[in-house]
This record gives structure tokens, sequence and C-alpha cells, in this order.
């Protein structure tokens, strides 16, 4: 055989096992699309925290986060020792990030967060301040910070963590300089600054049924009685692989909250395993994933589900939870995992939506 015939004949076999290819894949359905896609055909935003050193120096994270995400939430930046260091010095250059980065690939932006007992700058929490001191900055800095972001940041956490594990209303900085009104206070100041934004009350360990969530729905009750600008509640969904959150539970909870007028986010989503990894406790995960976002959909005031980073090469969970890892649905390779395709599997509505 003539060397230019050989070469022919290859050609026609490359060609032909590239059609084959072709004819298989189609046969599977259309191609693989991302969750953001699957998401918006769903009515739906799905979201991720960002991890503001991640996305200046890992060109991977940020093209996953890109590709994959119509939300995010700035992890730390927007926090009041982040953003507001020193006395009379506001910083907002790792907010302003975040935001350039979701506006540029098209994504909402969710604010976190105004008032927390926790990452507060010691030139606030060790001053002495009068009540009408402390008033005066807590107001000055939610019109600084909404402000700032007005018309950029449109949902906003106003008040995270108010409620202890037992149910009682949380003693803590705050609540100790400002009394109870602290709360209706600040998603009013937060409203004033910016009458577009959406206003959430954001908490852990009251995502189902028991003491702390009924404590949190009371609590959004009353303010909404009051007239208090809240438009939703923000569900954590922090849970792990040995304590999987009551389904039934969840889904109850969103509608009586559905029944008071308000919406529900799931804010910051995570499932922790208890290492090591097993084949097992990744399925597991995956269920959870799966029954949350099931949940989400079916519930009428469920339209954003964020978790709290997107791959485990960033998580606070190793550091927090000693001993426990391996939380998000991308692996530290950057390598999709089980609760991904379970993501995907219920936004397309191909898969089974049961543990
Ligand atoms: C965590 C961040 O992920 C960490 O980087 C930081 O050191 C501490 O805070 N609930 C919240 C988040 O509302 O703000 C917390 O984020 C995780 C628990």
């Amino acid at each position: 055989m003539k060397q230019n015939e050989m070469i022919r004949l290859g050609m026609i076999a490359v060609l032909l096992t590239q059609t084959l290819i072709a004819m298989a894949a189609s046969d599977m359905g259309p191609p693989a699309a991302t969750l953001r896609a699957a998401a918006e055909a769903r009515g739906m935003h799905i979201g991720s925290s960002v991890d503001e050193d991640a996305l200046r120096t890992d060109t991977d994270y940020a093209g996953v986060l890109a590709r994959e995400f119509d939300s995010l939430t700035p992890e730390n930046s927007m926090k009041f020792a982040e953003s507001h260091p020193a006395p009379f010095r506001y910083t907002f250059a790792d907010g302003d990030a975040v935001v350039d980065f979701a506006e540029k690939h098209n994504m909402q932006v969710h604010g976190h967060v105004l008032v927390w007992h926790e990452q507060l700058p010691k030139w606030l929490t060790q001053g002495h301040w009068t009540h009408a001191q402390l008033r005066k900055i807590l107001r000055e800095y939610i019109f600084r910070i909404v402000g700032h972001y007005q018309g950029r940041v449109n949902v906003w956490d106003v008040v995270s963590e108010a409620v202890d594990d037992n149910g009682a209303m949380r003693q803590t900085f705050w609540s100790r300089g400002l009394g109870p009104d602290y709360i209706a206070l600040a998603f009013q100041w937060a409203h004033e600054a910016n009458p577009d934004a959406l206003l959430l009350y954001n908490d852990y360990g009251g995502d189902g049924g028991g003491a702390k969530a009924d404590a949190i729905f009371k609590l959004v009750q009353r303010l909404h009685e009051q007239g208090v600008p809240i438009n939703g509640v923000g569900l954590q969904m922090h849970t792990s692989v040995d304590d999987p959150p009551d389904t039934k539970a969840v889904s109850a909870n969103m509608a009586r909250l559905h029944q008071l007028g308000l919406q529900v986010y799931i804010t910051e989503m995570d499932v922790m395993i208890k290492l090591p990894v097993t084949r097992a406790k990744l399925e597991a995960q995956a269920g959870i994933y799966r029954n949350m976002m099931s949940v989400c959909l079916a519930a009428e005031n469920c339209h954003n589900f964020t978790s709290w980073g997107f791959t485990d090469r960033y998580s606070w969970i190793p550091q927090f939870f000693p001993g426990n890892g391996a939380a998000l649905i991308f692996d530290e390779q950057m390598q999709a995992k089980p609760s991904y395709r379970a993501l995907m599997d219920v936004l397309s509505a191909s898969g089974a939506s049961s543990p």
C-alpha cells in the first residue's frame, strides 16, 4: 500500500471514530449544562460565598465560580471588622472586587452581614460607649455600607445569629449596648439606606423544627407584625453527614414563613464529613444537598440556594470543626463531587429526588 493511501485510510478511521463518539454522546441527551444554567431554567439562583483571597490569586477558582454560579456572598470582606477597621476608616477594596467580579459575570451579590456579634473590631468592642453613641455608630455604619453598595448589592443579611442555641435571645455586644430593639432598628436603617434592598434575618441551627427554629419564627413574626421592613429569613444550613437535616421539618418551616409573606434563602449550606472521606459518606452528602435543593425548589418562597464556598480547597470547616472537612461540592482538585451531580440532577429534574 502506498504511503499516502495509508494516510487517507487512517484519516477515514479517525473521522469514523469521531462520528461514533458524537452519536453516542447525542444518545445520552443534551450536553451537560452548568449549575447556573440549570438553576436559571427553574427560576432559581445558585450561589456561593467567595473567599476574597482565592478570587485574587487562584484562576481555577475564579473560572469555576463564574461558570457555575450566579449569586455571590462575600465571605468576610463586608463584615464590620473588615469594612470598618478603625474609627474613621472604611475599607471597601475587597468587597468592591467581589461586586466587580459579579457584575462582570452577570451575577447578583448577597451582602453579608450588617449586625453580627462576631468579627467586630477591637476599637468597637473595647470602647466604652453610651447607648446614644453606640446607636449613632451602628446607624452610620449601616448607612455607609449599604449606601456604598446601593444599586449593586440589593440583598442584605441585616442581622445574623441573634437567637442562641436554646431559643433565647442571645446576649451580645449589640443587645447589651442597645437593648432588644437593636434588631428592629437595624432593619429600619438598612431600609432607609436602600429602600430597594431585600432584607433578611440570617441564622444557623433553625433550618427545620425545634426550639431554635420556633424562636426564630416568633422573632420574625413579631418584627413583621410591628411593620419592621423584613423580607425574609436566611437558613444558613451548615449541616453534617452524621446529623442530616429533617427534610419534612425544613419544608414545613419554609411553608410557615411563606404564610407570613417572607422569602427563604438557603444562605450558607455545607455538609461536613467526619474525616476520612469515604465513598459512602460522599454519597450520603450528595443525598443531603439533593434533598435541600428539592425542598427549596418545591417551596414557593425559596429562590436562592447558596453554599458556604464551593470547593474543599477553601472552606472554613477544617479550621472551625477539627477532624471534619470535605463539606462542599467540588473537591480540592476542583473536580465535581457526587454532590455536584446531585444538585445538577435535581435542577434538571432528571434525577431521583428522594434520598
Ligand atoms: C466564617 C468564614 O467562613 C471564616 O473565614 C471566618 O474566619 C469566620 O466566619 N456563619 C456565618 C459566616 O454567618 O459569616 C461564617 O463565616 C460562618 C458561620
